[in-house]
């Protein structure tokens, strides 16, 4: 038969056992798992009734209220502790002081995407010779993409862009007068239109083309417009300041070359090429057997658009000039695929 004192016993060792613990206790969880020992599913405050059973009747009598009073003190006690633990904690928040200076501050891992990057350094570029920012639109008339840059609805040259129309059917325009536009030349009218001259303007963004892709096409395409407006402006401006933008992002020994080329909008016309770095001009898959990288088109401002900008050719000559951004990128940076740049392949940002 288990005896009255004995009983007795094992309580007052759970009291003062746990008594310490919770006043020992630093924290709220703490706190709370000493809790779940005493009463718990398996606590053993929850299971020592068990073997109350095994008590004499006139003892057990005894030992009821003193487990209740037991109980009972140890329930105020988590309770008194867990308040003083929030208060303690409060105060140190009050009181506690965070050194900056002493403060661990990680290295980033992201970078914004290379081609904003090269953006923003053509820009500045730019911004050196006086050169303002323009924006124009990207959804835009077939006026501005096409007319007012003398390619006429029906001209051949018009072949040259594949163009993608808008929907007629969802914006109210007629059939063909809408479109992705298809160069950044769309800024040129406007530009002449807003301002007088001297005029040095560029403006920069996306393109669209209905394209058949490969290593230097895409449908998607950033394309950086130059536009120098003056009395006396002429291809030497156009050769030097091809150099300048070559030189300064591609790097001083790129190797440039003017050819000419037929733009309706200039006259005369020249592509810009850079010899292509993959295959020092022996001709590859990238640069399409030639040798040479296409990386602009560019020329004197056609006197037709001149007119059409408001600006009198017998008085101004203008440049114009549009680079692809991708395609220098390409040069710079010795990738050999422009789709790249809008993958989004991590391991391949990565590396700027
Ligand atoms: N817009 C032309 C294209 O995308 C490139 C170009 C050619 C721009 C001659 C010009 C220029 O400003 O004068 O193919």
């Amino acid at each position: 038969m288990l005896k009255l004192n004995t009983m007795e016993e094992k309580l007052n060792k759970i009291k003062t056992d746990y008594f310490l613990n919770i006043n020992q206790a630093k924290t709220l969880k703490e706190l709370d798992e000493l809790f779940l020992a005493l009463f718990g599913k398996n606590g053993v405050i929850t299971l020592l009734p068990k073997e109350f059973g095994k008590l004499p009747m006139e003892e057990l009598q005894k030992i009821g209220p003193l487990f209740n009073q037991t109980k009972h003190e140890l329930d105020n006690a988590i309770e008194n502790r867990r308040q003083a633990v929030r208060e303690e904690s409060y105060a140190k928040l009050t009181t506690e002081k965070y050194d900056l200076g002493t403060a661990e501050i990680k290295p980033r891992h992201g970078h914004l995407h290379p081609t904003t990057q090269f953006i923003q350094e053509t820009v500045d570029l730019f911004e050196k010779l006086g050169f303002q920012q323009f924006d124009a639109p990207q959804i835009d008339t077939d006026e501005y993409n096409f007319g007012l840059l003398n390619i006429p609805e029906g001209h051949p040259a018009r072949d040259l862009w594949d163009t993608l129309y808008i929907d007629p059917q969802k914006t109210g325009y007629s059939p063909g007068e809408l479109l992705l536009r298809t160069h950044t030349s769309n800024a040129q009218v406007r530009i002449m239109r807003d301002f007088t001259p001297p005029i040095r303007m560029m403006s920069i963004g996306r393109c669209y083309r209905y394209e058949n892709l490969d290593a230097r096409h895409e449908h998607t395409f950033e394309q950086f417009e130059l536009v120098y407006i003056d009395k006396g402006v002429s291809m030497t401006n156009l050769q030097y300041l091809s150099e300048y933008f070559l030189q300064n992002t591609v790097g001083k020994d790129i190797k440039v070359r003017l050819r000419p080329k037929y733009y309706p909008f200039v006259e005369p016309g020249v592509g810009i090429d850079g010899l292509c770095i993959f295959c020092h001009g022996q001709g590859c898959k990238v640069c399409g057997g030639t040798g040479w990288l296409e990386v602009a088109g560019a020329g004197m401002i056609h006197p037709t658009v001149l007119k059409n900008g408001g600006i009198n050719p017998e008085i101004y000559s203008g440049i114009a000039w549009g680079p692809g951004v991708g395609r220098i990128m390409m040069l710079k940076y010795g990738f050999d695929d422009i789709r790249e740049l809008l993958k989004g392949d991590l391991k391949f940002l990565e590396k700027f």
